[in-house]
């Protein structure tokens, strides 16, 4: 113990990693107790930990303390012995890149309780992979007392060409957290990965990250506990070393176990389709409620992931650039979530009781309700927008909205109906998500009409109607009348346009951006709606009513609208 204890009171020299003295200190400790001893060393010669292993591997304990933001290095090298004459093995080189060592030394011990050879090597600058294509260069064996290399110089040079190559790919972002690699593992058709990883490079895109890389790794079945093996985890390892990518984002739900797996190899941020969406919806989360419905979502989701390793655990409670839960909840531990899932529910319980307040008043003064519903990004708060002339957020990002927004739309005759906006709809849905989900989308039962907007050029128009109609089933919303707008239809090809037509006949064309169709849209929902009148909680359809036909020049802005149903 007092020959290891001095290991740690001596500054380590730069120019060949270890003194003379130094390394026959290393060697005839080392061959003494029959095991590796490894020291790690700061930029400044010191030693920061001082390791025991066995004879024939050195356990690296948790460095997290020491984690060091974006694409830069550790700031520590290891050197350590070796004591049956081999050099850098898999181990140490895969240490070396997981944990992002300066470098890695070993320095072999000889019969005779001496230093012999020595072995280092150290990650080489993306874009210049070594002669194998591997991610490092290695060096030696070479005696230890002729070494020259610069260990602090050559680390110090990496790193800035780390940083700068990581800087060239997160600079349009805010963070070095925004460059994501994309992995999809499954057993699927690669035509059907592909599209799958094209969706969820649309929700990174929304969650704020730029996808630097997509990987596809087919499997003939996917395994429970290891979702993929440590070399597969190391290529791509190499690969975020490359782009600079902090973040890796898996094209499915991840098992606790398996996260708990891969959190133990690699230290990028690991995140889920599941947590990816919840993200969104914790960005986009507006109003107590939202925020608290999608805070419970995340709590529930992490509290079977909670792993005891702090630092496995704050990398998964993290979210995206640390959003997410929040830094304060990082130590938090199950006890402690729980009771702060159960004081959440508890506080949307009074939220909800105070909404269904409103929308019994709402139900009192007699305004209908219109609910634009429909698939992420299909463009309904443009809609809103251009139908009540307010600016809602529309952005070309996916789910721009999550708190239903709701506007006035007033017309001749004093007669005035409230649109509403929701969150957009996704398929495969996680079950976490479920939900938060549905109650930020509870207005609707209060509708009358439900608009479905769908994005008429979208190739996947078909499922996405049909997603959305499953969860409109699902949530037993199936009694309200739905009329289906066929959205973006100014970018709709002629060959689409008619197919689509002949398949959904009885839908409105419209587009938001250029105002077409928008006429008989209008016509449409004022017809539903604008003369019901409520009697004892039912309605009657008086289709005569002396206004409709005032109603139908309604705001006469609409009326040079084209209508490219008559067309
Ligand atoms: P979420 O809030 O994510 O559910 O999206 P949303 O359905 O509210 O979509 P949003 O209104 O934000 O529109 C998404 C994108 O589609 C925006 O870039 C809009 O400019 C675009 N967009 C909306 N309507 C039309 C349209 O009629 N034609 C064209 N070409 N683009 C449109």
């Amino acid at each position: 113990m007092r020959a290891l204890d001095r290991l740690f009171q001596r500054r380590y020299p730069s120019v060949g990693g270890v003194s003379n003295e130094q390394a026959r200190e290393l060697a005839a400790i080392s061959f003494g107790i029959g095991r590796q001893v490894g020291v790690l060393i700061d930029r400044k010669g010191r030693p920061s930990m001082v390791i025991v292993g066995t004879p024939d591997g050195i356990y690296i304990p948790d460095l997290s303390r020491s984690r060091v933001a974006g694409t830069r290095l550790r700031g520590l090298r290891l050197v350590h012995t070796h004591l049956r004459g081999e050099g850098l093995s898999e181990e140490d080189l895969t240490d070396m890149l997981f944990l992002r060592l300066d470098s890695i030394t070993a320095l072999n011990v000889t019969a005779m309780a001496e230093p012999g050879m020595m072995y280092w090597a150290h990650l080489l600058p993306p874009g210049q992979p070594g002669p194998d294509d591997e991610p490092y260069r290695i060096f030696g064996p070479v005696r230890f007392d002729q070494v020259d290399f610069d260990f602090e110089g050559q680390a110090i040079a990496l790193e800035d060409e780390l940083g700068r190559s990581g800087e060239a790919l997160a600079r349009d972002e805010t963070g070095r957290e925004g460059v994501a690699i994309l992995v999809n593992v499954s057993s699927q058709p690669r035509a059907e990965a592909e599209a799958s990883l094209e969706e969820l490079a649309d929700l990174a895109k929304t969650a704020g990250l730029s996808v630097a890389e997509t990987v596809i790794q087919r499997v003939s079945k996917v395994n429970p506990k290891f979702i993929m093996g440590k070399g597969k985890v190391a290529e791509l390892e190499i690969l975020a070393l490359r782009t600079g990518a902090q973040t890796l984002v898996f094209d499915r739900e991840l098992s606790p176990a398996q996260i708990r797996n891969l959190a133990e190899v690699t230290e990028r941020k690991i995140i889920d389709r599941t947590q990816l969406i919840l993200d969104i919806f914790a960005q986009h989360a507006t109003t107590r409620s939202g925020k608290l419905q999608v805070e419970m979502a995340q709590l529930k989701y992490l509290l079977p992931r909670l792993v005891r390793q702090g630092h496995a655990m704050s990398r998964l409670m993290g979210g995206i650039g640390g959003r997410g839960p929040g830094e304060t909840k990082l130590e938090m531990d199950r006890r402690k979530v729980r009771e702060r899932i159960d004081r959440i529910k508890s506080d949307l319980k009074k939220l909800r009781k105070r909404r269904g307040n409103t929308r019994a008043r709402r139900a009192k003064v007699g305004l209908p309700v219109v609910s634009l519903v429909g698939y992420t990004n299909a463009g309904k708060s443009t809609l809103l927008n251009t139908l009540t002339k307010s600016k809602v957020l529309a952005e070309d990002k996916l789910f721009a909205t999550l708190d239903p927004t709701s506007r006035r739309l007033r017309f001749p005759q004093d007669k005035e109906l409230i649109l509403t906006d929701t969150v957009g709809f996704i398929r495969e849905l996680p079950a976490e998500l479920r939900e938060a989900f549905q109650a930020t989308l509870e207005e609707l039962e209060a509708a009358d009409l439900l608009v479905h907007v769908a994005d008429a050029a979208h190739p996947e128009l078909e499922n996405r109607i049909e997603a959305v109609n499953g969860i409109l089933h699902e949530m037993d919303l199936g009694d309200i009348p739905v009329i289906l707008a066929l959205n973006k239809w100014d970018i709709a090809t002629p060959a689409t346009r008619e197919i689509i037509l002949s398949r959904y006949p009885d839908a409105i064309p419209v587009s938001a951006l250029s105002r077409e169709g928008l006429r008989p849209l209008v016509r449409y929902i004022v017809d539903r709606v604008l003369w019901r009148e409520r009697v004892d909680g039912a309605t009657m359809y008086d289709g005569t009513s002396a206004f409709a036909d005032e109603l139908y020049t309604v705001s006469s802005e609409y009326e040079n609208e084209t209508d490219p149903l008559k067309d």
